[in-house]
């Protein structure tokens, strides 16, 4: 009787303390090796046992599970079951993207006076800071402890003259996943010789379910009255242009597919809408997803001075993701934080320089929930 009564006076001080067993917040498996190091799948649970999966391989989000409005949880984001799926996959599938996040004009920049070269990955052109760039690096992982959430931070070493690009960069990716459904991305770099950056995370969303169907339906909302217009090659043209009558308007929501087919020149040139557009910079919500079946509603807030909405029009299907479901043509839409594309080449663009002893702090959140 009195051995029961310890116990239960045992029992009763580790509730109140919060020693009791407690659901793990960060499970961390090997998932495969790339180029000697070692890769693995990091398994973020919040408060209602929601989840999102990164992967240190390209600091990239891998998985998204979120309830609809009946309570039915389904993965919103594209990537793949397997790390040799993975590697063999679209390599900017959730993957923080950098040094230079979307194009550069012919793959050149100068900069006090020096030319610097690039790699050449998209028709003249470098992308998202050519072949190898941060998409395809295996970043280092620490597993932020004593945090109210879930918190990864990965880290990684941009050596100088990385795929061309001037100073060792630091840069640390910093991952929190709350229990209100939110992804907390918070970017940090530094760098020890003047240099250029622009970096983003690549997540493709479908509030259907990533494989489950087009976006043409979900309602987008931006708050940009100006966006970027581009030349066939989507190099900005230098301008910026009032979305105002045009199909760009997104400042009120709109479905995805309503004006897309019309015959304007800019959605002629993207093959769609792949564009920047020029945050009006409220202290509010930045952009919304609405997508009507579900009920799931995505927010995005960022201190970065752009988006750039580009709708899946280079997906074809061939990409086999979770579950074995193709990515089809426009099944997933990306809403691509940071500045504008080949802004070192672009006078009146906002600088996208870095000196040392600088630190760029940034953060972008995505917040999910039902309506
Ligand atoms: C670009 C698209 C490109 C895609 C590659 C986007 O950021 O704007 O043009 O096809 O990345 O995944």
């Amino acid at each position: 009787m009195r051995k029961n009564l310890i116990l239960l006076l045992c029992c009763v001080v580790l509730i109140f303390t919060g020693c009791g067993p407690k659901q793990e917040m960060v499970k961390k498996e090997l998932f495969g090796t790339y180029k000697g190091g070692e890769v693995y799948l990091l398994t973020l649970t919040n408060k209602d046992g929601n989840v999102l999966k990164l992967t240190n391989f390209g600091a990239r989000i891998t998985w998204i599970e979120l309830p609809d409005r009946n309570g039915n949880k389904d993965n919103v984001t594209f990537g793949f079951d397997t790390f040799d799926g993975m590697v063999a996959g679209d390599r900017y599938f959730g993957a923080v993207v950098g040094r230079y996040a979307n194009r550069i004009a012919r793959g050149k920049f100068t900069l006090d006076g020096v030319e610097y070269t690039l790699p050449i990955n998209n028709g003249p052109n470098s992308l998202h800071g050519g072949p190898d760039g941060w998409h395809s690096v295996v970043w280092n992982i620490e597993i932020v402890e004593k945090t109210e959430y879930p918190t990864v931070k990965f880290t990684y070493r941009s050596p100088d003259m990385e795929a061309g690009y001037p100073g060792n960069m630091d840069v640390e990716a910093l991952y929190t996943w709350t229990d209100n459904n939110e992804i907390i991305i918070d970017y940090t770099l530094t760098t020890d010789k003047k240099t250029v950056f622009n970096i983003t995370n690549h997540a493709y969303f479908n509030l259907h379910g990533a494989g489950n169907g087009d976006i043409l339906d979900h309602e987008l909302m931006i708050k940009a009255s100006r966006f970027v217009p581009v030349d066939t090659f989507l190099i900005p043209t230098g301008e910026y242009r009032p979305v105002a009558g045009s199909p760009f308007d997104f400042t009120t929501p709109h479905k995805v597919g309503e004006r897309i087919n019309e015959n304007y020149d800019q959605l002629i040139f993207g093959k769609g809408y792949d564009h920047t557009f020029v945050f009006d910079n409220t202290d509010e919500v930045d952009a919304t997803v609405y997508e009507p079946v579900s009920g799931r509603f995505m927010e995005v807030i960022s201190d970065q001075p752009g988006v750039q909405f580009y709708c899946g029009n280079f997906l074809t299907g061939k990409m086999i993701g979770h579950g074995g479901k193709p990515y089809n043509y426009r099944s997933g839409l990306c809403l691509e934080t940071g500045h504008c594309p080949d802004s070192p080449n672009q006078p009146a663009f906002p600088s996208t320089v870095l000196n040392p002893g600088e630190t760029f702090k940034s953060r972008t959140i995505y917040r999910f929930s039902v309506k």
